[in-house]
Parts: structure tokens; C-alpha cells; sequence
């Protein structure tokens, strides 16, 4: 009897580990954000949803997700054509969408950011951004550290970071004047571990992530909270020029559905990404030895085929055939 009973909980606990390797396995994102039933209507519908970088790949998708969702929502860029297209298409998929536009340059001078803000609050009756979508970045094609130029550096970090801190700071009082908002910052697997090849891009998704944990930390108690998310490959372009065999991108709806589920779930930090990325991204976090050498040994390799179209798939890069080119 007791033997049976033993036997029993074997099988079960069998079992049970058996069924998490397989969803690790499948998984396209963190296991804590998988737990997650979507997106709660309940905390979108009627709020106003600033996405910056919203004439196209996942911020385009989000204003679409927003607007289905019932948000009320602002999209800002550079080319004002983009963004009045996407105002049209959203307007004629959803007749009913309450949508604004509002151009303006992350990299432009205090000024110009805090007269963005000014007419952001203005918008939909003075309602007020609740959802700010720190979405718009500037994601270098992959270059050895040592050839990238002063002028691209400081473009790079003026977009993705001083620009984002900027507008963060200039309206946060907003928010806690109205008792709450929420950020929504769209870091990336290179701002958890290194990415070779993006040694600029992964240092200001760093400095994001770095920025908005420390400004939860100081502002929750008034009621901002904020959503980091760091995706791997998402397929809004193909990742490197010519190159493509690379890890399979997560569909750009999928990840905005898993992004708007994050934040209206109120998760701090969450990863978007298929295998063996994710592992890679759980391997740095928790075995930090292991995976940073990994990293070390699929470094130098991983720039060079970036550039010349080889083939970049991590599990390629580490047991060898790593002089393959693609057809
Ligand atoms: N796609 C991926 O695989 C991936 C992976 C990890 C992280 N991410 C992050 O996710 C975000 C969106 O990625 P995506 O692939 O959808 O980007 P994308 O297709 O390249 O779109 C970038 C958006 O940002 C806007 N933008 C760029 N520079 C700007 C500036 N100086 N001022 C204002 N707007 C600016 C662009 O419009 P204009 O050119 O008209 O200004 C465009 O709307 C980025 O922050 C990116 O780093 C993407």
C-alpha cells in the first residue's frame, strides 16, 4: 500500500516537473507574465495612451491594441505623414477611436519635449496621459564596438536615453498632480545581458533600466508605476541586413498583447522573447557565471557574421559550424 502511495507521488512529481520543461521550453516570454490571463479592459478603457514611436512595428501595434482596448491615445514620431497614416488606418478599422497626433523629436532640446507635454495634457479635454509608452528608439544595425563613431553614440543614447528621461521628468508632475500613471518602457535582451554587436544600444537600454527601476522606487508611493520590458527579437524588420538565419522573432501582435498584459497586470520588469534567447536571458540573470561566458565565447563570431550574412543563431555560433554562410 505505502509502496503504491510512494509510487504515486514519483509519478506526480515526475510529471509535474516534465510539464514546466515543456512550457519553459515553448515559452515566449518570462513564466511569470505567461501566468497571466491578457490584458485587463479594466484599466485601459477611457485612460489616454501617449505612444512615442507609434507610425510603425510595435508601436504602431500598441496604438492599435490601446485603441481596440478602449484607450484613448496620442502617437508621436519624426515623419508626421507615418503618423497621420496610422491615425487613418486606425480611425477606419475603429470609427469610434479617439486618436491625436503629436510629431516631435526625442533627441530636440528641453524646450521642445516640455511644449510636447504641454499639448499632450491638452488633448481629449484636458484628460491627461495616464499611460506613457516610452516605445520610439534607435536600434543600431549590429558594429564591433571599436568602429562605431562619437556622432552615432550620441544619437543613440540622446534618443533612447536622454530624450526618454527627459519627457519622463518633464511629465511625471502631471501625473501625480492626478493621483497616478503608469510608464511603459521598452528596454530589451540588451538591457539584461550583452548583446555583441550592440554594445551602444545595450548600454542605454542599461541606463532605462537602471532609470525607471530606481524612479519606481522613489514615485510609487504617489502612484506612478512602471512596466519595463525587455524584448528579444520581435519581428518588425529582419534583424541584420541579409542575415537571416538568426532566432525565431516573437510576432510583433504577440508581443504588444504580452506588453499591454504586463502593464495592466502591473508587473515590474518582464521578458518577451522565444527560445533559446529566453534561456540565455534566465541563464545571465541566475547563473550570471555561466552565461556571461557563454556570451564571451559567441561574441567575436556574432559581429563578424552579422555583418557578412552568416548564420547568427546562437546554437550555430556555439557548436561551431560558425564558418557557414547563408544561401
Ligand atoms: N524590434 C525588435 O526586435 C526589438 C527588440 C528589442 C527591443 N526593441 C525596442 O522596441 C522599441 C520599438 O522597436 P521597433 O522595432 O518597433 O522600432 P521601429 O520599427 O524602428 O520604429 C521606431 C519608431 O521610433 C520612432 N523614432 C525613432 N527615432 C525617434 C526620435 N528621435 N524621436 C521620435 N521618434 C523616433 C520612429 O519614427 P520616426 O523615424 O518617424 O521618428 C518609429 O516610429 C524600440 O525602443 C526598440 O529598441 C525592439
Amino acid at each position: 500500500m505505502w509502496d503504491l502511495i510512494a509510487l504515486g507521488v514519483v509519478i506526480f512529481v515526475f510529471l509535474v516537473i516534465l510539464v514546466r520543461i515543456v512550457r519553459f521550453a515553448l515559452a515566449d516570454a518570462d513564466l511569470t507574465l505567461l501566468s497571466k490571463r491578457g490584458p485587463k479592459r479594466s484599466e485601459v478603457e477611457g485612460k489616454v495612451a501617449w505612444i512615442t514611436g507609434g507610425s510603425k512595428g510595435i508601436g504602431k501595434e500598441l496604438a492599435r491594441q490601446f485603441v481596440e482596448l478602449g484607450a484613448k491615445v496620442i502617437i508621436s514620431a519624426r515623419n508626421v505623414v507615418d503618423l497621420e497614416k496610422v491615425k487613418a488606418e486606425l480611425l477606419g478599422k475603429y470609427p469610434n477611436a479617439e486618436v491625436e497626433v503629436l510629431p516631435f523629436d526625442l533627441t530636440s532640446d528641453e524646450e521642445f519635449l516640455r511644449e510636447a507635454v504641454k499639448k499632450s495634457e491638452s488633448f481629449f479635454s484636458g484628460a491627461g496621459v495616464y499611460y506613457m509608452v516610452h516605445n520610439a528608439g534607435d536600434d543600431p544595425l549590429p558594429i564591433p564596438a571599436l568602429e562605431i563613431t562619437s556622432q552615432t553614440i550620441l544619437t543613440i543614447i540622446k534618443t533612447n536615453v536622454l530624450g526618454t528621461i527627459n519627457l519622463t521628468r518633464l511629465i511625471a508632475p502631471f501625473m501625480i498632480k492626478r493621483g497616478g500613471g503608469h510608464f511603459i518602457v521598452m528596454s530589451s535582451t540588451a538591457g539584461k545581458c550583452p548583446v555583441p554587436g550592440q554594445t551602444v544600444g545595450s548600454a542605454s537600454k542599461f541606463a532605462l533600466n537602471g532609470y525607471f527601476h530606481t524612479l519606481r522606487s522613489e514615485l510609487i508611493q504617489k502612484g506612478i508605476d512602471v512596466t519595463v520590458v525587455c524584448p528579444g527579437p520581435i519581428a518588425t524588420k529582419p534583424l541584420f541586413k541579409g542575415t537571416n538565419s538568426a532566432e525565431k522573432p516573437v510576432t510583433t501582435d504577440r508581443c504588444v498583447h504580452l506588453i499591454i498584459t504586463a502593464a495592466t497586470h502591473k508587473l515590474k520588469e518582464v521578458w518577451i522573447a522565444n527560445q533559446p534567447v529566453l534561456s540565455v536571458m534566465y541563464l545571465t540573470q541566475y547563473m550570471p557565471t555561466l552565461g556571461l561566458w557563454f556570451l564571451d565565447k559567441i561574441g567575436s563570431n556574432r559581429v563578424e557574421f552579422a555583418q557578412t550574412g552568416g548564420n547568427i543563431s546562437l546554437m550555430t555560433l556555439l557548436f561551431g559550424k560558425t564558418k557557414e554562410k547563408t544561401g
